[in-house]
């Protein structure tokens, strides 16, 4: 059922919680899953040997959209991954009531488009405490998605 990369960026926990079901819910699917957290990973070559890319990253700043700080780094060297012709899905925890309602998840979706990545076009932004079922059910369609 192929192999998917999961890798979140997550300052508070409620990226990385959302991560963690979304990598459960697709090696139900029988897929085999590597689950990563930013602050540990290097871009270069990143994406290689997977057949779905999996970006989770919050966002923070006021008036400016910003990366979760760990996730900046791989954002910016995100021409290193190897996204190239990759199915990548994205999602993000945030607050709707700043201006820029999870403003990563469509910078990085964006970014990796551009990069000739195949972005589902499925993003998911949590609003607030993360929901598990709600993560459930994107796992699933993303998987769907990428079958
Ligand atoms: C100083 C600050 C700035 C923030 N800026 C944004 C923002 O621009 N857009 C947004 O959707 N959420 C924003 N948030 C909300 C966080 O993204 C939200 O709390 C999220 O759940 C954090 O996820 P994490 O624990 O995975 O890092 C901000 C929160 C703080 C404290």
């Amino acid at each position: 059922m192929g192999k998917a990369l999961v890798v979140f960026g997550s300052t508070t926990g409620n990226t990385e919680t959302v991560a963690e079901v979304v990598a459960k819910v697709l090696e139900e699917s029988g897929m085999a899953v590597d689950l990563k957290n930013a602050a540990k990973v290097k871009a270069a070559g990143l994406a290689e040997g997977y057949d779905l890319v999996v970006f989770g990253c919050s966002t923070w700043g006021d008036d400016a959209i910003e990366l979760q700080e760990d996730f900046i780094p791989l954002y910016d060297d995100l021409e290193a991954a190897g996204l190239g012709g990759r199915k990548v899905a994205v999602f993000g925890c945030g607050d709707s009531s700043y201006t820029h309602f999870c403003g990563a998840v469509d910078a990085i979706a964006e970014k990796a488009a551009s990069l000739g990545a195949k972005v589902i076009d499925l993003p998911l932004k949590i609003d607030g405490e993360p929901d598990e079922a709600e993560a459930r059910d994107w796992a699933r369609e993303v998987f769907r998605s990428a079958a």
